[in-house]
């Protein structure tokens, strides 16, 4: 292991699906994965999708329970909180102390991504045990639909039909160059103490900057201030934005939730989910920008889309929107891979912001590209789909399950034997895109 929790590798020594497998295994605290070991000690929303669905290729029973231990954490208004804090770990900063929040298990008290509902769905119909899936997708099925009514009501409550994030960490993509200026407007004041934990683990160049830690930590201020009631904090939040990535794969989830609601569900509650899949596909349309190539993200209190290219831009193709983009897509696509070598770098390689190796601001992450390739497959380019599969497979065989990859140089950074990546190695063994 090197100073960064890295085992040196040489000359690309191979990761075999064994050695996936081993991660998870390693990974695994009773019913539910970290993310990685020390770097982020408890259990992660959009990870645990992602994991769920890598389990499910080789332990069905385990897939299952990724998602249920994420359940436990679910609010009584719908809410599937960002960090689950199952065990208690020193590792980590903010921990539950900071959240404040009362309830058991504690959580954080912001949400992610919403994937899970594509990952049940997955898992049901790729399921090799029909009665196990079937039993499963009925019991989660109903804390799926309440979840997504939580992000109508909480999140778009006047029914414009795009989804507020209200803090980076909602998206996913912490310190996207996509938030600079909607977060140059939180203050950087906070009432908590910052005991940074992070840069203990992994070297400070690869991780979000000070300032941008301490604006993270003021949102939670407010929102422990507001006491976690979503129509406070969605009215005093400063950071207020409509990400494409949320956006995109909610729009994909209530697809999915569709199809489960077929089998599991009322025909109202078909109706209602129908509803919500025009408004918020018709609601994409805004975020296209014809000079990127690209959809960009919008912030909801300018009403100004934020003109920066970001791997996030790629994601309404895999929630079946508009396929008729995907060739204009894959040629903004080409354009970033000539400039940064492997894909899908987080940030277009062309802007100024564009950082290799900081996070979200250029890294490849493999989750990402799976749900990029997925979409290109969906709307029949193949070959695009088929480039993005390669590049992050040759990126893991070479370096190994990194959090995330260089692109110009195909190191693989930040914490090493991620969950997540080796989900991903997994699910694409098979040779499908997605
Ligand atoms: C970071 C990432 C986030 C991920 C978490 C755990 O906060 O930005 O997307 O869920 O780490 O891996």
């Amino acid at each position: 292991m090197d100073g960064h929790g890295h085992r040196p590798r040489h000359g690309g020594s191979g990761v075999t699906p064994d050695d996936a497998r081993a991660i998870l295994r390693a990974n695994d605290r009773g019913g539910y994965c970290v993310p990685t070991a020390r770097l982020y000690p408890f259990q992660w929303n959009w990870d645990s999708a992602f994991v769920a669905l890598g389990w499910g290729s080789f332990d069905e029973p385990r897939a299952w329970q990724e998602i249920t231990s994420l359940l436990k954490g679910q609010w009584d208004d719908g809410m599937i909180p960002q960090i689950v804090f199952h065990a208690p770990s020193d590792d980590y900063f903010p921990g539950p102390d900071v959240w404040g929040i009362a309830r058991t298990p504690p959580t954080s008290g912001i949400t992610q991504p919403p994937v899970l509902a594509t990952a049940a769905h997955r898992l049901w119909t790729h399921a090799r045990d029909r009665a196990l899936a079937d039993a499963q997708a009925a019991a989660v099925y109903p804390s799926l639909l309440r979840n997504h009514r939580w992000w109508q009501a909480a999140r778009d409550p006047e029914r414009r039909g795009l989804v507020a994030t209200l803090h980076p960490w909602e998206t996913g993509m912490d310190n996207s160059p996509a938030w600079d200026a909607a977060l140059a407007r939180v203050p950087t004041e906070t009432v908590t103490p910052i005991r940074r934990r992070d840069t203990a683990h992994v070297d400070a160049s690869m991780r979000p900057r000070g300032a941008e830690y301490q604006r993270f930590i003021h949102l939670v201020d407010l929102f422990r201030d507001a006491g976690w009631d979503a129509a406070r904090m969605l009215a005093v939040s400063p950071f207020r934005v409509a990400d494409i990535a949320t956006n995109a794969i909610l729009l994909r989830a209530e697809r999915d939730l569709l199809a489960l609601a077929a089998r599991f569900g009322t025909a109202a509650e078909q109706a209602e989910i129908g509803a919500r899949i025009d408004r918020l596909d018709a609601a994409l349309e805004r975020l296209w920008r014809d000079d990127l190539g690209l959809y960009a993200a919008m912030d909801l209190t300018t009403h100004a889309v934020i003109p920066i290219g970001i791997s996030a831009g790629f994601l309404p193709l895999f929630a079946g929107h508009a396929p008729a983009r995907a060739a204009t897509l894959a040629a903004t696509l080409a354009r970033w891979a000539g400039r940064a070598g492997r894909v899908v770098p987080s940030t277009d390689p062309a802007f100024p912001a564009f950082e290799p190796r900081r996070y979200w601001r250029g890294p490849v992450w493999a989750v990402v590209n799976w749900m990029i390739a997925g979409g290109f497959a969906a709307a029949g380019d193949a070959a695009t789909a088929a480039r993005i599969r390669a590049d992050t497979l040759a990126l893991i065989d070479a370096a190994g399950a990194s959090e995330y990859f260089d692109p110009t140089t195909g190191d693989g950074i930040g914490g090493a034997d991620f969950s997540w990546t080796a989900s991903i190695y997994l699910l694409w063994q098979d040779g499908t895109p997605a």
